[in-house]
């Protein structure tokens, strides 16, 4: 995946030269509400900040004169052989940003050899993403109750997924005053505000909303247990949640028992945690404030990934994510003892504005970046990557 872009690449990614720049053009794209759901976090955006400041805590001691004429970024992670080391995180609602967006993330992921998380909180059917991409992951947030959680199990594992995620740091709701601020809401308001928004970005409405809408009536979120078939204007999908705050490590190993694919908990912070998850026989974790979308002030991932590799031993992979740009962001994560990490927001703005070419696009920067980086560094292969390749700038533990 590391090659040039091809010759045609479409007008409006020829100036998209890093993953930053598809959020500035993914802000003038979508109505307002939207982008202000994806890019939002909560509360004060603490985390959200934080998730990208503590990479500017790490800088780089490169090696010299080194032959680096065959470094790959290829990895080995749950069993699978990947292009490089990074996937694409679940992210929920997907298809209000781009047409059909879970398959667009799903095909891309699929071209590159890279993992694709698709999202519980879906408006397509998981079965379709199985479908478009057969080595998709599937995300669950669990519904309260056992028998509606060994429904979904029965479920993701008859359309074909051999890996579910399991995303733990949704015990209650949060606060995304954001929502409110730019006007978001499931259910999804039609107000003055989205329709107007609508007339000025003729690009997201005829491609997303108005196509959605002919081909396939209302969207329904079509996963998520608990809501199954709910339409997107009517009701929402958070309805249920307050009944989930009861979940425990019991339930994991309720489903640890149930579930023979490859299991990974998502939104793990303390070691404690991490070592509690690898004991119940998860086959591995990511280390997640969930992009800074859950507890705000929880310290980013980064902080934490040292001592919980220390704590794990090398016994179960560790995935961590948020925040993460750049090739730099991605070698300095596996530096402190990530396996692979997951990029989030810029992968569904790169969907919004340009479909499955602009998610390709955004596949090629970042591996670019890493392949380039690599080489800056003298390395051949990840596995390089250790604490002693970074110097800490500042100490903030
Ligand atoms: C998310 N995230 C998320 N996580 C999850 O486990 N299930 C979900 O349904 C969602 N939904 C979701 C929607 C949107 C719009 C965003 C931006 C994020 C969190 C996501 O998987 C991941 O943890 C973060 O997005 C990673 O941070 P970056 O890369 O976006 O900074």
């Amino acid at each position: 995946i590391v090659r040039p872009p091809p010759a045609a690449l479409p007008r409006r990614l020829r100036r998209i030269l890093a993953l930053d720049d598809f959020e500035t053009a993914a802000r003038r794209h979508l109505p307002r509400p939207i982008f202000g759901y994806v890019s939002g976090a909560a509360e004060t955006n603490a985390s959200l900040r934080d998730n990208r400041s503590a990479f500017e805590e790490f800088g780089f001691v490169p090696r010299v004169l080194v032959d680096v004429s065959k470094r790959t970024q290829k990895v080995e992670l749950l069993g699978r052989t990947y292009a490089a080391p990074f996937g694409i995180a679940p992210m929920g609602i997907s298809a209000l940003s781009a047409y059909r967006g879970d398959l667009v993330l799903a095909r891309a992921a699929g071209q590159a050899n890279i993992p694709m998380v698709m999202s519980g909180s879906s408006l397509i059917r998981l079965e379709d993403v199985a479908g478009a991409n057969p080595e998709a992951w599937f995300q669950a947030y669990l519904p309260g109750e056992p028998d509606r959680i060994l429904g979904l199990l029965e479920r993701v594992e008859r359309a074909g997924f051999g890996t579910l995620v399991l995303t733990v740091d949704t015990a209650v709701l949060a606060n995304r005053e954001n929502n409110v601020r730019s006007g978001f809401s499931t259910p999804l308001r039609p107000g003055p505000r989205l329709a107007w928004d609508g007339i000025i970005r003729p690009n997201w409405t005829l491609n997303t909303f108005l196509r959605t809408l002919l081909m396939h009536g209302m969207p329904h979120f079509e996963n998520s247990y608990a809501t199954r078939g709910a339409p997107i204007l009517a009701r929402s999908v958070m309805r249920d949640f307050g009944a989930k705050d009861h979940l425990n490590w019991r339930h994991l190993e309720l489903i640890r028992e149930r579930w023979k694919g490859r299991l990974v908990v998502k939104g793990i912070m303390a070691k404690e945690d991490a070592c509690i998850a690898r004991d119940s026989g998860v086959d591995g974790i990511v280390v997640s404030n969930h992009g800074g979308r859950q507890l705000d002030g929880a310290v980013s991932p980064l902080r934490v990934l040292r001592g919980i590799a220390e704590a794990l031993a090398g016994t179960i992979p560790i995935m961590m994510d948020g925040g993460v740009r750049r090739g730099s962001d991605v070698l300095k994560a596996i530096a402190l003892g990530a396996a692979f990490v997951f990029v989030g927001r810029p992968f569904v703005y790169a969907a919004a504005i340009a479909g499955e070419a602009g998610v390709s696009h955004a596949v090629r920067i970042l591996s670019t970046e890493i392949d380039r980086n690599m080489g800056l560094l003298g390395i051949n292969s990840l596995r390089e990557m250790s604490p002693d390749r970074l110097h800490r700038l500042s100490h903030v533990d």
